[in-house]
């Protein structure tokens, strides 16, 4: 064959490629509102960035005739490309191709992937839709799903991995996505869980749908697992564009800076009377969020779980922050299981990939109650304290009002490591509120009194004027200022800014041992 007809048959053999499982499984694919892994790759990186790699390969299965059943590229579409000029790695499965079921080279191909981008340093982004295992593969397939489940927990905390689940992802294929550190669904077409809805029924005679099962909302809210809910694939793939702007591309890294358009020294008057005066009533710790950042740019997630704790990337200056809040609008902003271990694992994110902490507080301490106690706040409130204690990048709390009990201690505390902690004049800090203090320690005082209900309000007056303000813990150098609400975006500017340089690190260690 002449050289210039080899040029052409690559062409046609690319042309063959490109078409997957073929033109009517594609047309399956776009009739449940779904794109094929190519059209979702084109989607997620920067125009013409993309550059495949083992379009050609084919698997090696010869049970049940697979021999003759081959499609180029084997269900799994792989490679890398830039996200806003950045290198990034992808690897979209293609359920045109055996409903994206894997196999020991689709896995294999993942694999070289996930070895490069370890190599290079830069993250790695899966994009799931797949039946699990290839059947007719056996063990070959699961030794796939094993091989990919190591290289995940090597990356861990060394490259960001980010997991889109846009079609079905389950058994153990959910665990690849599980130890990736942000789990994306789209609400329509995918779902997760370890087993489906018939092997429940069968197993435990509970009638379930596939969504309640496992479907976006339950794992958006409900369970945890999932990070975002999106309503559709576009949004998906552009939320992923948006999240990998706010992280460095490895751990060895900073997040890249962008140019802030926000003026530094903006005072924000509407905060010197956001606080009711009140204590019990409630206000929206978003509002305090969204104007002291740059922009009012605040990328939550986990928004529909626990939603008493709130996490999320934001910039102050243009420099990335990790934002941990308690908001004080759901269940008066106290710690409870969920909201500890949503908080635990974003301060280990964000520590490991040097990503500043700023802690907002406003907690009445942790949830009490059986409930709470038989599921494990010990074990589940401990995460909480383990991570905001072991993170080594600068950690800023600025006490907003209630800082109570143990949660006082948990949410980055002074004598936890933070760097600088402020508060408003409006802060209380005390080992509990006013009425139960009053319960415990004046008890025989106010049942003895005339007019016990009288007793109680003096006392808790008392307690109040003692304890609920900042200065007791002012006057111990415990809070390192306080601070006027409206100069809080300029005070945490400067405080960030002068702690850039900050380089500490813990003792040295195989692993710490945080109660799982
Ligand atoms: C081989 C598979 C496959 C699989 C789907 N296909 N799953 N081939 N292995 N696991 C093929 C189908 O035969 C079909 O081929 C094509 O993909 C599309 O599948 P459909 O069933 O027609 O599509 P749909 O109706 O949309 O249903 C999708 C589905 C269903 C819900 C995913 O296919 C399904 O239940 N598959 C099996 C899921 C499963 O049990 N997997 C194993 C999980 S356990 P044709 O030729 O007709 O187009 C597991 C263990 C991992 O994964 C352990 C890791 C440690």
């Amino acid at each position: 064959m002449e050289n210039e007809n080899k040029v052409l048959e690559l062409r046609r053999k690319r042309q063959k490629a490109y078409l997957g499982g073929g033109e009517k499984r594609i047309q399956d694919q776009h009739a449940k509102g779904k794109y094929t892994a190519r059209e979702r790759i084109h989607l997620l990186l920067d125009p013409d960035s993309f550059e495949e790699f083992d379009m050609f390969v084919t698997h090696n299965c010869t049970n049940f005739d697979m021999e003759n059943q081959k499609y180029d590229g084997d269900g799994v579409v792989t490679g890398f490309g830039t996200i806003e000029g950045r290198v990034v790695y992808v690897f979209a499965q293609d359920f045109t191709i055996f409903g994206g079921s894997l196999s020991k080279t689709y896995a294999e191909k993942i694999c070289k992937i996930m070895d490069l981008a370890l190599k290079v340093g830069a993250p790695i982004i899966g994009l799931n839709d797949s039946g699990g295992a290839r059947i007719q593969e056996g063990v070959d397939a699961l030794a796939g799903y094993a091989e990919i489940f190591w290289r995940n927990v090597q990356a861990s905390g060394v490259v960001p991995q980010i997991s889109a689940i846009l079609g079905p992802c389950a058994g153990g294929a959910v665990y690849s996505p599980a130890i990736t550190d942000f789990i994306f669904m789209d609400t329509k077409n995918s779902y997760m869980f370890v087993t489906g809805p018939k092997v429940v029924k069968t197993v435990l005679n509970e009638e379930v749908t596939i969504e309640d099962l496992g479907g976006a909302r339950v794992h958006t809210s409900k369970s945890g697992v999932a990070h975002f809910a999106t309503e559709n694939e576009d949004e998906t793939l552009t939320l992923i564009r948006k999240l990998i702007t706010f992280l460095p591309m490895n751990n060895m890294e900073n997040p890249p800076r962008i140019a802030c358009s926000d003026p530094v020294d903006r005072y924000i008057e509407e905060l010197n009377s956001i606080i009711p005066d009140n204590a019990n009533k409630p206000y929206d710790m978003y509002d305090v969020i969204k104007s002291i950042v740059d922009n009012g740019e605040f990328l939550e997630i986990s928004k529909t779980f626990a939603q008493n704790m709130i996490i999320g990337f934001s910039r102050l200056n243009g420099h990335t922050i990790g934002i941990v809040a308690n908001q004080p609008k759901y269940l008066a902003g106290v710690i409870d299981i969920n909201a500890s271990i949503k908080a635990a694992r974003f301060v280990r994110f964000c520590d490991a990939f040097n990503i500043p902490l700023l802690v907002l507080e406003d907690v009445p301490g942790y949830l009490p109650g059986s409930h709470q106690e038989h599921n494990g706040i010990i074990r589940h409130g401990a995460k909480l304290l383990y991570a905001f204690a072991e993170a080594t990048v600068p950690k800023i709390t600025v006490i907003i009002r209630k800082a109570y009990g143990g949660a006082y201690c948990v949410m980055n505390s002074k004598h936890m490591g933070a760097d600088l902690v402020y508060a408003w004049p409006m802060a209380e800090i005390a080992v509990m509120g006013p009425q139960g203090a009053v319960e415990v320690v004046f008890k025989n005082e106010v049942k003895n009194s005339d007019n016990p209900e009288e007793m109680m309000k003096q006392k808790e007056n008392e307690y109040r004027e003692k304890f609920a303000n900042p200065y007791q813990a002012a006057s111990k150098g415990y809070i390192d200022d306080l601070i006027e609400p409206r100069r809080t975006r300029f005070r945490l500017i400067r405080a960030f800014e002068m702690l850039a340089t900050k380089k500490i690190s813990n003792m040295p260690r195989k692993h710490g041992n945080i109660p799982l």
